[in-house]
C-alpha cells in the first residue's frame, strides 16, 4: 500500500493530521517538510506506527507526545518537565497586554515572569508588545528541568530579550541593581491545594510535573503571599516606585486572595475568563 492509502485509513480511524504527520516523521526519520516526497512504507514501519498510535491513545496529553503546544498563536516546545500551557493563561497574557499597552507607562520599566515553566508567558508578552520594550526582562524558575525547556523556547523566539535564571520566587533578581524604578511582574504559580489533589483529572496527575501544579498548602495562596512579601522587600531595598503584579488564580480562590490583599492594603482588580470566573488579579500600590 502507498503512504497516502495508510494516511486515509488513519484519518478514517479518527486520528488527527498532526498526529499522523508526527508519527510518519518519527517512523521514517524525516522532517515534516519532506512528507510530500515518495516513501517506501514497510511492514516494520506500520508496526512502529501502530505502537505510537497506541501510546498516543493512552497518553491523553497529545502535546507531550507531539512535544508542542500552541499558546497565544505560537508553538512552544513542551515535554513532561513543564506544565502544558493552558488557554486559561492566555487570559492572563491578554489582560497584561491590555493594561501595558493602554494604561501603564512602560518607560523605564523592567519585567519579571516568576515560575516561567515553558516560558510561554514572557515570550508572548514581549513579542506581542513589540516594538514597545522593557528595559530588562527576566524569566525565573525554580526547577532546573523546566529551565531547560524554557531555554529552548527563549532561544527560538526571543534569545536576546529574556534572561532566564534559576530562582526561588524573586530571589534570583533580588541582588540586581534595578536602575529603572518600575517593575511589571507576572506569575502563574502552582495553586492546587492538598485537598484538591484527589479530584484532579487522571491524565493531569499522571503526566504533568507535580512541582508545576501543587502548592502543597492549606489555602494554595501561601506561595503568592510569599511573592507579595518579596515585592514589598524589592520596593524597599531597590527604591522601586511602581510594581504592577499580574497573577493567575484557581476558580475557587477569590475569597482567600481578596481577604489577604485587603489586609495588606493593596489595590487590586479581578478579571474573569470566558466562563465568567475570576481567574486573574492585577495588584498595585505596594
Ligand atoms: C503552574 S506552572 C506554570 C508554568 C508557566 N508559567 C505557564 O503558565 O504555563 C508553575 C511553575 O512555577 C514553578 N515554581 C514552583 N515553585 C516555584 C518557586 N518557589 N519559585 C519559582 N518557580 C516556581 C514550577 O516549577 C512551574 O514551572
Amino acid at each position: 500500500m502507498k503512504k497516502q492509502e495508510y494516511i486515509d485509513i488513519w484519518i478514517w480511524a479518527g486520528l488527527s493530521i498532526a498526529q499522523i504527520e508526527w508519527v510518519l516523521c518519527s517512523i521514517l526519520g524525516i522532517w515534516k517538510k519532506e512528507l510530500f516526497l515518495q516513501h517506501e512504507i514497510s511492514s516494520k514501519h506500520i508496526y512502529d506506527a501502530q505502537q505510537m498510535f497506541f501510546k498516543l491513545a493512552s497518553w491523553e496529553s497529545e502535546e507531550y507526545l507531539l512535544e508542542t503546544a500552541n499558546f497565544y498563536g505560537r508553538d512552544f516546545y513542551v515535554d513532561q518537565r513543564v506544565l502544558i500551557p493552558r488557554n486559561d493563561t492566555e487570559v492572563l497574557v491578554s489582560i497584561m497586554l491590555k493594561k501595558l499597552l493602554r494604561d501603564i507607562d512602560i518607560k523605564n520599566m523592567s519585567y519579571i515572569d516568576v515560575g516561567t515553566g515553558s516560558a510561554c508567558i514572557p515570550v508572548s508578552v514581549i513579542l506581542e508588545m513589540h516594538p514597545l520594550k522593557f528595559e530588562q526582562s527576566f524569566a525565573l524558575e525554580i526547577s532546573q528541568d523546566a529551565m531547560d525547556v524554557a531555554s529552548e523556547n527563549i532561544e527560538k523566539y526571543a534569545p536576546w530579550k529574556i534572561e532566564l535564571r534559576e530562582s526561588n520566587l524573586l530571589s534570583g533578581v533580588f541582588h540586581d541593581n534595578f536602575s529603572e524604578k518600575k517593575l511589571c511582574i507576572s506569575a502563574n504559580l502552582p495553586y492546587i491545594k492538598d485537598g484538591d489533589y484527589a479530584n484532579m483529572d487522571a491524565s493531569v496527575v499522571r503526566n504533568e510535573p507535580n512541582r508545576a501544579l501543587y502548592g502543597w498548602a492549606q489555602t494554595w495562596f501561601e506561595l503568592y503571599k510569599e511573592l507579595i512579601k518579596q515585592c514589598f522587600q524589592m520596593k524597599q531595598v531597590h527604591k522601586i516606585e511602581e510594581i504592577h503584579l499580574f497573577i493567575e488564580i484557581w476558580f475557587d480562590q477569590k475569597q482567600v486572595s481578596q481577604r489577604y490583599l485587603q489586609e495588606m492594603w493593596l489595590s487590586f482588580e479581578y478579571f474573569k475568563d470566558s466562563s465568567n470566573i475570576e481567574r486573574v488579579i492585577y495588584i498595585t500600590n505596594f
